[in-house]
């Protein structure tokens, strides 16, 4: 049970405006904010060396949160800036020929597209975008049928940046081990929501985010390499961390997934992330989903018995992205309305899911996240603004 009290308290901006903004970047905990203001002190007072290495236990440990985090082993995490350089670490380590399939899905986000486009662009790879079955979820049975000797990637997005929609991971990561093709899963809006477990999933590479529903600061992402594949993998860009320059003519990438990161980090950020994992997996990431999805089919179903609200969300069991239309109300002129309220929501722009908003016709979306420090109260207060 989450004790709803103790965690507002610990989030003190809950009790000033209805934060509704976590697939956006989630209001930090109090003992987030305070682990990075300790290690921004001790830089000030020790210098970032020796603040770093006065804390090197604690900063080890943050991997080990992440691990723990992802049913994973310590050495196929690498900690990165965002969600999105570990994706492309991911992505572009592999090696594509002309002709050489990438099958993806339809809400697919805009930066691993683009990805996509590039690499097709350069080499002459080919994009295959997977058909949805009629709730919108990718279609594992149109996945199963496409594939063949040149698809080199399965590379899909778990929980698309709106829309409402959760893929059917564990099911495509089953056919992606029976027919022995990598499978990179973005898993930026789902950590934190969910129950994370690349075992049960089977993906072989996942990227993540610590700012959205992790709670963690911003500029903080992890990639997971699975075993098996990590020494395979050749970053695209390394320094003489990822690769120490062990002669004067050769260099050894490191054995660990940590081939995928630099020297340079930002070890205040990386100590807020380690204290916002171990914060999720206090709390219970069962009891989190279960609060997560209780709170959004509220404002699901309260956007339901408002006229000229539209819930524009797809899949069988949707996420705590609630993605809406309000008729006569442009997204952008909502949201500021909102905010004059004290409601915290974003808008989401066709670009970022352009396959998806294209298929169904879509322009600019409302996008509500609630999360499991939001109360029914706040839920309603949107509800109300939204029918007035
Ligand atoms: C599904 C998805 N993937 C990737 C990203 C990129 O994450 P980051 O901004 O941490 O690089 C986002 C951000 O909104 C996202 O929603």
């Amino acid at each position: 049970m989450i004790d709803l009290d103790r965690i507002r308290a610990e989030t003190p901006a809950a009790a000033r405006r209805a934060y509704l903004h976590n697939a956006g970047a989630a209001l930090m905990p109090a003992p987030v904010l305070a682990a990075q203001v300790r290690h921004l002190e001790l830089e000030a007072e020790l210098g970032g060396y020796a603040a770093a290495a006065a804390e090197a236990g604690r900063l080890e440990g943050v991997y080990d949160s992440v691990a723990r985090l992802l049913n994973a082993g310590r050495e196929e995490i690498a900690l990165v800036e965002n969600a999105t350089v570990a994706w492309q670490m991911a992505f572009y380590s592999l090696r594509f020929a002309p002709g050489d399939r990438i099958l993806t899905a339809e809400a697919e986000y805009a930066a691993n597209y683009v990805a996509f486009l590039q690499v097709a662009r350069r080499i002459g790879a080919e994009i295959a975008v997977v058909p949805s079955d009629a709730t919108g979820e990718l279609d594992t049975a149109a996945l199963e049928a496409m594939i063949d000797a040149r698809v080199k990637l399965i590379a899909i997005t778990w929980v698309p940046t709106n829309g409402g929609l959760t893929n059917p991971a564990a099911a495509i990561g089953r056919i992606a081990r029976r027919h022995g093709i990598p499978y990179l899963l973005d898993a930026c809006q789902a950590v934190g929501q969910m129950p994370v477990d690349v075992e049960a999933i089977g993906c072989d590479m996942l990227s993540a985010t610590g700012r959205k529903f992790l709670r963690g600061p911003r500029g903080t992402g992890f990639l997971y390499v699975r075993r098996g594949l990590l020494q395979r993998l050749e970053p695209p860009m390394i320094d003489h961390f990822a690769a120490p320059w062990v002669a004067r003519e050769e260099y050894r990438l490191r054995d660990d997934a940590r081939r995928f990161e630099t020297w340079e980090n930002n070890y205040a950020a990386r100590a807020g992330l380690g204290v916002a994992v171990d914060y999720a997996l206090g709390l219970g990431l069962e009891a989190i989903q279960a609060r997560c999805q209780a709170l959004s089919a509220r404002l699901r179903e309260g956007l339901a018995r408002i006229p000229g609200a539209v819930v524009r969300d797809l899949g069988r069991s949707p996420s705590a992205i609630v993605s809406f239309t309000l008729a006569g109300r442009a997204a952008r002129d909502m949201v500021a309305e909102a905010a004059r309220a004290g409601i915290v929501i974003g808008a989401s722009e066709p670009t970022s899911t352009r396959i998806d908003a294209e298929r169904r016709g879509l322009g600019s979306v409302l996008r509500a996240s609630p999360h499991y420090y939001n109360t029914e109260d706040e839920i309603d207060r949107l509800l109300t603004l939204c029918a007035a």
